[in-house]
């Protein structure tokens, strides 16, 4: 039996089996593809996704076990409005080769949807667990910062 799922919105019928991962239910079966595969165990915070607004790695969540609405960076903002982080992502140029940069947005946008003013070590510690290879750290601390700023 299908399984009904609501990302960014709008439901969807997803005929897999319950033990898939979201990550790959949003890529595969609904061609959202701005979340990334990274290490497939939680460890890098790629594949970070929203479900009722919690940050969530979806590499983690089976499919069966989706407990609501999931928002995808693609259902964050659109061009004609972007989300205020993602305007201050553009500001501070945060992206390197940008891998990790959908996961880095939906974990703060998490954070500032729960703690609209964070200082700098709530800031560093919620965003802890999503890795950057390209060390772009810096920029996405001050980016967040210049969104909290602006709001
Ligand atoms: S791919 Fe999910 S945390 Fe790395
Ligand atoms: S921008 Fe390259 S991994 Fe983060």
């Amino acid at each position: 039996m299908a399984t009904t799922l609501t990302v960014n919105g709008t439901e969807h019928a997803i005929d897999l089996p319950d033990d898939v991962p979201l990550l790959w239910v949003l890529r595969d079966a609904l061609s959202l593809t701005g979340t990334k595969y990274g290490c497939g165990v939680a460890a890098c915070g790629a594949c970070t996704v929203q479900i009722e607004g919690q940050a969530v790695r979806s590499c983690q969540v089976a499919l069966g076990d989706v407990w609501g609405a999931v928002t995808t960076i693609e259902g964050l903002g659109t061009p004609a409005a972007l989300h205020r982080l993602q305007a201050a992502w553009i500001e501070h140029q945060v992206a390197q080769c940008g891998y990790c940069q959908s996961g880095q947005i939906m974990q703060a946008a998490s954070l500032l949807a729960e703690n609209p003013a964070p200082t700098d070590d709530e800031i560093d510690a919620a965003m802890a667990g999503n890795l950057c290879r390209c060390g772009t750290y810096p920029r996405i601390r001050a980016a967040i910062k210049s969104a909290v700023e602006g709001a």
